[in-house]
């Protein structure tokens, strides 16, 4: 006997009528309107069954710190760097634990199953590193924690010396931190950002680790990390392995140098992860009017076949006052920084949180293939769409075949005389 069927369920691909058949965890059967004994039977009513979010980029370190020790008055990118500065002497394991915990909670609610979060090694204590193991941990039975040593301070620029920080990467990878991180833009020169880069991938190489660099997260058009990740990945046959994260800087420059830049990122197979609502919230702010909105060209890459996925960064944080997990917020969001406005640029924005972001962190048994893992979520809302434009409730999160969420059934009522007594938002 089956553990679960799902009848009547809309898939992000567009079929419709689809019954998904569990046992022991996995999917074992996906096919129209199949009927089966199971322990439990749910009719989705024709809504959309997608496989769980993904979040690509994140700091799980700093979420839910907003406030601590004080608010960014200004909201920029350097003074949230100050301010996570300030907290961080003050951090104590217990409380960075409970507050990553609570954000899983959140996370898990909203049917984001998988998280890659950079943490930062540029303490020698290394505490949030201990902190975000213990974390990654405890939340396996329920969610997917990918960890990237993340030297927020610089590799060569930082406080503790280039060696110093070698090392706290290196023992945070022995300690079990699964990807190698880096932030070439902010190092002191041009010339310091790509040997940090020619570092850390060299580093990867040798540890067989993934490379996610947050680069080029600069209005500068002249920042041209990204150049050098490519060359690097190629140089040293990491090939699909590497992330450039943010890369806002694409959004300012030059055209003819952007037709050459993206076929070296393709012929990398670099993947690219944009973060919409800090990238919309944080770049530009040197400018006057016009503000430039400083995301990188998603739909070029994408047209150029190159993985995009978009990322939430922040939540809660030094650098972002808002946020609740919710990765179809980050897709409206990006959607219309981009103006992906077309149906295929809208599902494509939904791909950014589920299906792309699962190829940035490499998952095994993401889908809704046969063989795949019985992992998703009913949202209320009939395709890929219409979710986003409703940032559509999650009636039920389902991972390895087990319930982990449910959220009651949305429904306004109306007391207005001759009109329906309850809306729904949906097009007539
Ligand atoms: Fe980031």
């Amino acid at each position: 006997m089956l553990d679960l069927l799902i009848q009547n369920a809309t898939l992000p691909d567009g079929r419709a009528g689809v019954t998904v058949a569990v046992r022991d965890g996995k999917i074992v059967e996906v096919t129209a309107g199949l009927d089966a004994l199971a322990h439990e039977v749910i009719d989705a009513h024709g809504r959309l069954l997608s496989p769980p979010f993904v979040d690509a980029h994140f700091h799980l370190d700093a979420a839910l710190s907003y406030g601590l020790p004080r608010v960014n008055q200004s909201g920029t990118l350097l003074e949230g760097i100050a301010v996570w500065g300030e907290l961080k002497p003050l951090l104590t394991q217990e409380a960075l634990i409970e507050r990553a915990l609570t954000y899983c909670d959140w996370a898990v609610a909203k049917g984001l199953l998988a998280i890659r979060t950079h943490v930062d090694v540029c303490d020698e204590r290394l505490l949030a590193v201990e902190a975000l193991l213990e974390v990654k941990r405890r939340v396996a039975p329920y969610l997917d924690l990918q960890l990237v040593a993340f030297p927020q301070d610089g590799v060569l620029r930082g406080p503790l010396g280039p060696d110093q920080h070698m090392d706290n990467l290196k023992r945070a990878l022995a300690m079990g931190v699964d990807v190698v991180g880096g932030i070439p833009h902010f190092e002191r020169t041009y010339e310091e950002g790509s040997r940090s880069i020619k570092l850390l991938c060299e580093l990867a190489a040798e540890q067989g680790k993934p490379v996610d660099m947050h680069c080029d997260e600069s209005d500068d058009p002249l920042s041209r990390h990204v150049e050098t990740l490519a060359y690097e990945t190629q140089r040293l046959g990491l090939h699909g392995r590497v992330t450039g994260s943010h890369l806002t800087s694409m959004h300012s420059m030059d055209n003819y140098y952007v037709s050459k830049l993206l076929p070296l990122m393709a012929e990398a197979q670099l993947h690219v992860v944009a973060n919409p609502l800090i990238n919309i919230t944080l770049q530009g702010r040197h400018d006057t009017y016009p503000k430039r909105r400083g995301m990188t060209r998603v739909p070029e890459l994408l047209a150029a076949g190159i993985n995009v996925a978009f990322g939430h960064d922040c939540v809660l944080d030094p650098w972002y006052s808002l946020g609740s997990g919710d990765m179809l917020e980050v897709a409206h969001m990006g959607l219309h920084v981009a103006q992906m406005t077309s149906q295929q640029g809208m599902r494509q924005c939904f791909d950014a949180v589920t299906t792309n972001a699962a190829k940035v962190m490499h998952l095994q048994g993401y889908g809704l293939e046969v063989g795949c893992d019985a992992s998703f979520v009913l949202l209320q809302a009939r395709d890929p769409i219409e979710a986003i434009r409703l940032r559509a409730n999650r009636l039920k999160v389902w991972r390895k075949g087990k319930l982990l969420a449910e959220t009651a059934e949305v429904v306004a009522k109306l007391h207005v005389a001759g009109r329906p007594n309850a809306v729904g938002f949906l097009q007539p």
